[in-house]
């Protein structure tokens, strides 16, 4: 542990404060019979505004907002879904829900998000949908991928569970695709403990979703007579009330991440042989993570510069371990070539971390990681 250490350095959590406590407590107290969904439909009604969309469905988790998606899209048995290599498993993980097939494409070397030349050598006669992923807060080339996605009849799921608060081109992450999710997980910008948000303009993937989160009730429905076999995912109205504080807060975190980046960007500016989170013209970092490359000439693989971090009492994660490398994937056909296929998402794992990020570090925080970090890299 590092001298006069008290606590470990967080890697990620929120920023709470007493309007998020007296509109929970609100929630608690009142939140029942007649006033079961006022804070539901607060949250979606404000959400739904943030992106700039018609509609928003509050729901227990983006894994279960990206599985609605691809359930109200009617992807089944058969179809193929293009996912980056570089993301977390919940991206990919309710394509087999589905009962359809993931394909991996590289990502991009600088904003780490899916290629778009990548995705198009993906498909095939079976591709229904793609899964762009916002990672880390930066943003994937969405022109080039609606233009493709749109000539082939490619349905767009956005994951911008990780990007609230980035923009491209003036618009919010989530507002791509034909449905976009987003994460409301305790390690996220914006937190419900758990939870997620679908959103759309599309009023027939809304209506369905509504149907299928809903255990298959008809809209409507006031008899309990469900239509067909479907899901419960539903976000509860003290999660809501907490959102829907958080939301209102949102400039304010999204600048304190963005502060908490340029303490890093300062610290690590002399330092050579360290890439950090980039922010291309006419895009807008939310920066849910800040995430280093390390040169390999620094000779360390990110697993050996974790652990000297964590030593220090410092919590770091791994970037993504490429999907095709995980054993959950182990008989995915073609998996034996994917590392050629796709060489960024494999050297960006090789040797990049997420630093801590959390929203309540302070100065000295990011100072003390910076110095720890530059002593792993260094020191014998
Ligand atoms: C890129 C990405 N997609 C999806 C998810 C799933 O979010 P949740 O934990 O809310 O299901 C996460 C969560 O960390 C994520 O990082």
């Amino acid at each position: 542990m590092r001298q006069g250490l008290t606590r470990r350095i967080p890697v990620a959590g929120p920023s709470i404060t007493d309007q998020e406590v007296a509109y929970v407590q609100e929630a608690v107290r009142d939140g029942w019979y007649e006033n079961a969904n006022v804070f539901p439909a607060r949250f979606e009604a404000a959400f739904a505004a943030h992106v700039g969309l018609r509609h928003a469905i509050s729901l227990p988790s983006a894994t279960s907002a990206i599985h609605l998606s691809l359930a109200a899209l009617g992807v089944g048995p058969g179809d193929e879904v293009v996912v980056p290599e570089s993301t977390w498993i919940a991206t990919s993980a309710p394509i087999s829900y589905v009962g359809a097939t993931p394909v991996f494409a590289d990502v991009d070397a600088d904003t780490w998000c899916l290629d778009t030349r990548s995705f198009e050598a993906c498909i095939t006669p079976r591709t229904k949908a793609v899964i762009p992923v916002d990672l880390y807060g930066g943003m994937a080339d969405m022109d080039g991928i609606r233009t493709i996605a749109a000539s082939r009849g490619i349905a767009i799921i956005e994951d911008a569970a990780e990007a609230i608060g980035s923009e491209l081109r003036g618009s919010p992450a989530g507002s791509f695709g034909d449905t976009g999710v987003f994460s409301f997980h305790g390690s996220k910008t914006l937190t419900t403990g758990e939870g997620g948000m679908l959103v759309t303009d599309r009023d027939d993937l809304h209506d369905r979703a509504l149907v299928l989160r809903d255990h298959g009730r008809r809209l409507g429905d006031t008899m309990f007579r469900n239509a067909e076999v479907a899901f419960k995912y539903k976000m509860t109205s003290m999660q809501a009330a907490l959102g829907l504080a958080q939301l209102e807060r949102l400039d304010e975190l999204v600048d304190a991440k963005r502060e908490i980046f340029d303490w890093y960007r300062t610290e690590l500016a002399d330092f050579e042989g360290l890439a950090l989170n980039q922010e291309p013209a006419g895009t807008r970092n939310s920066y849910w993570m800040v995430t280093a490359i390390v040169d390999p000439r620094h000779g360390r693989s990110k697993e050996q510069i974790i652990s000297s971090l964590r030593g220090e009492g410092i919590d770091c994660r791994p970037f993504f371990y490429p999907l095709s490398s995980l054993d959950a994937y182990r008989d995915m056909p073609g998996r034996i070539d994917a590392e050629r296929r796709n060489p960024n998402a494999y050297r960006l794992s090789a040797t990049g971390l997420n630093l801590p990020s959390a929203l309540s570090l302070t100065r000295d925080d990011v100072a003390a990681v910076c110095h720890a970090l530059r002593s792993a890299l260094t020191d014998d």
